[in-house]
């Protein structure tokens, strides 16, 4: 079909008109893989807002859709890199302004303006779909929508709070802003979001094309004005919102989703004064130090996937793990469910069986239909032959941590694997070029650790022993990133990064118990800081014979010196896996008595208890374990959970402490 170009001076977008009149503009940002809504693409779609009005004046435009020009990916958001320029409210509010007016010029345009979706489009994205009048999506898997704001400290800023509202009604809307889940097209659709489905992008366009000629409106929530008109049914709903979000955040670290209930609560009533207000309440949200601290951690996510290099030839397709325990079974199983084929191998083929057979849950919750969920079970293959070990693009030795064992597998398997395999232990306290000294290529091995539970933990050391291949190592990474983890490249050392900077914390913890401090109190002081649980709990859960284990390799318990943990060790009590430890454990929780403490004591025993850490994460760095302090943060955020809205240990050490005391003089020496 013949078209004309509409405007010529757009770099980011394109704005044609077609011989029936109608605007088609394909946001298509220059230069970059992802759409996001930076300063540029808004200027140009003012624009391109202006050129339509004008158009649809002069009768030249009938309806105008918006599209994506990438081939993955409608909108991924605002320009999280442009957040830092706007350093103070008042400057939040003026870049606020201008873009709300853009949307509301969208929504009152004389013609009907329809979004055409194929794959993500979330944050500000959704918000300008929602200022259309009518939205259609593929049902594509790669579909979704979304409010992620919440996991940045703030909650939507472009009038999404009350346009969401509109479309799904008040329980639907505000779920999905508060949780920041992302939602799948069909499931887009029941909301209220969505308002039409096709099969495929090729079907984008004449759905669109349709919807405007027969110039299609959405309609609105059915059970939205009800529940908003009345405030005490808002204020109920309100007040259970909090109380389902404080069992996930507490207010005083995470207060963006508490603001959002506020603002729902004092102007859902009236959509006009929930958009008027809805800046005043997200400016100071959007500077504060949380949501600094919030991006800087999704930057540290987006260096950790960047260790692994771009454009590698290489792919990893299949996988051979050797030990079908603990670690090797989950392993496995999270591989397959990221599209891998798997061989797994065990001395014992009951424990292999028993491995397989556990990853059912992981499949049920992966793959929504049976098919899906037979075809990977069908990709996880009993090996207790080997007979993997030939084919496989990566091989992953999760046995007993015994070195002479490990030593004389990969002498073995060196010879069975394909040059070009990547050959790598899941040790957790073994050096790498001690189990590569048996292998005739000792360059070959590397590291690849997984943490417990393998299906929640987002980070997995990639270690590079004294003699590794760099390209194994690249590898490695390359690997980590395609079965949906973050890689950190660690040094062979005692502990790599994370457990080293971990087990100096727990430690210091458990000596508090020892000398009679209250168990219940750490661990509290430790949540009120900013953990995701408290190291004594801990201890319980990673099980107290690793712990003493792990203290031992490190050189920070050793044996017959007493104390607690040794004694629980001995006895049996080896934590959650035998139902008591420091704690009795039911169902599996630990038992703890009604116990409250005074807010002030536990912020400053908090701080206290991380010192151990911190200082340990500023010792990691000096030694180089990893190769700068960023990735030092990224590692122990993500491998521990280390409070997230305080950016990370060296940041906030540097943040709110200056530099830790004796690395100056470390570093003058
Ligand atoms: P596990 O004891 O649960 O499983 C080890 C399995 O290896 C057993 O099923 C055993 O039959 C099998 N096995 C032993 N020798 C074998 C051989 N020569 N060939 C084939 N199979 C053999 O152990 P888990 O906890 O899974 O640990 C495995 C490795 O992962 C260890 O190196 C450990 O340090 C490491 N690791 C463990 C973590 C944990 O939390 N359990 C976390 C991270 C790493």
């Amino acid at each position: 079909m013949k078209e004309n170009e509409l405007l010529s001076d757009l770099k980011d977008w394109r704005l044609m008109l077609d011989q029936e009149g109608i605007a088609w503009a394909t946001f298509d940002r220059e230069g970059e893989s992802a759409n996001a809504l930076g300063r540029r693409p808004i200027e140009e779609l003012m624009k391109i807002v202006g050129r339509v009005e004008e158009g649809a004046r002069n009768g030249e435009v009938v309806g105008l859709v918006l599209q994506s020009g990438k081939e993955k990916g409608f909108i991924v958001g605002a320009d999280i890199r442009e957040f830092d320029e706007l350093k103070t409210e008042g400057a939040v509010m003026e870049a606020v302004r201008p873009v709300n007016a853009m949307l509301d010029r969208i929504e009152n345009m004389p013609v009907p303006v329809v979004a055409a979706v194929h794959g993500v489009c979330v944050g500000g994205g959704l918000e300008l779909i929602l200022a259309c009048h009518y939205r259609i999506a593929t049902r594509d898997d790669s579909t979704r929508v979304g409010f992620p704001e919440v996991k940045l400290g703030i909650f939507p800023g472009f009038n999404g709070t009350a346009r969401s509202i509109r479309q799904a009604g008040p329980l639907a809307a505000m779920e999905s802003m508060l949780t920041g889940r992302m939602i799948r097209a069909s499931a887009a659709k029941r909301m209220g979001y969505i308002d039409q489905l096709v099969d495929s992008r090729g079907a984008l366009h004449w759905a669109a094309r349709k919807a405007v000629l027969a110039k299609r409106k959405s309609g609105t929530a059915s059970t939205a004005m009800t529940l908003l008109t009345k405030s005490p049914a808002r204020k109920f709903v309100a007040n259970k919102m909090r109380e389902e979000t404080a069992k996930k955040a507490r207010e005083e670290h995470y207060p963006a989703p508490f603001r959002l209930i506020d603002l729902f609560e004092n102007y859902g009533g009236n959509l006009d004064a929930m958009k008027a207000h809805e800046t005043r309440l997200f400016a100071p949200l959007m500077v504060s130090e949380t949501s600094r601290n919030l991006r800087r951690v999704f930057r540290l996510s987006e260096l950790l996937k960047a260790q692994a290099p771009k454009g590698l030839q290489w792919k990893p397709v299949r996988v051979h793990v050797i030990g079908a325990g603990t670690m090797g079974a989950d392993i496995a199983g999270w591989c397959v469910a990221s599209g891998m084929e798997v061989t797994l191998q065990d001395l014992n083929e009951e424990v292999i069986a028993k491995g397989i057979k556990a990853q059912g849950r992981l499949f049920s919750k992966k793959f929504k239909t049976d098919a899906l969920r037979k075809a990977a079970e069908a990709r996880l293959i009993a090996d207790p032959a080997g007979n993997g070990l030939n084919h496989a693009d990566v091989i992953i030795e999760a046995i007993v941590e015994k070195l002479d064992i490990k030593q004389n597998l990969f002498k073995d398997i060196e010879t069975k694997a394909k040059p070009d395999a990547v050959l790598a232990s899941n040790t957790s306290s073994l050096m790498i070029e001690d189990i590569a000294s048996s292998m005739s290529n000792p360059s070959r091995l590397i590291g690849i650790h997984f943490f417990n539970p393998v299906a929640q933990m987002p980070l997995v050391e990639v270690i590079r022993g004294k003699n590794s291949n760099d390209a194994d190592v690249d590898k490695g990474c390359a690997f980590v990133t395609a079965i949906g983890k973050f890689p950190l490249i660690a040094k062979s050392v005692p502990g790599f990064l994370v457990n080293r900077v971990l087990a100096p914390y727990m430690m210091a913890a458990l000596a508090r118990v020892d000398k009679g401090e209250d168990m219940q109190k750490i661990d509290e002081a430790a949540r009120a800081f900013g953990m995701p649980m408290g190291p004594v709990e801990l201890a319980d859960n990673v099980g107290l014979d690793v712990c003493a284990h792990v203290g031992n390799i490190l050189g920070l318990t050793q044996e017959g010196q007493g104390g607690r943990l040794e004694r629980l060790v001995n006895s049996g009590r080896l934590g959650k896996k035998t139902g008591e430890g420091f704690y009795v454990w039911k169902d599996g929780k630990a038992e703890k008595k009604l116990e409250t403490y005074e807010r002030a004591e536990l912020e400053r025993l908090g701080v206290e208890l991380v010192e151990p850490l911190i200082v340990e994460a500023q010792k990691a760095l000096d030694e180089g374990v990893v190769a700068n302090a960023d990735l030092v943060d990224a590692g122990v955020i993500f491998g521990t959970g280390f409070a997230p809205f305080r950016g990370g240990p060296l940041h906030y050490k540097a943040t709110t402490q200056g530099p830790t005391p004796g690395s100056a003089a470390r570093a003058a020496a």
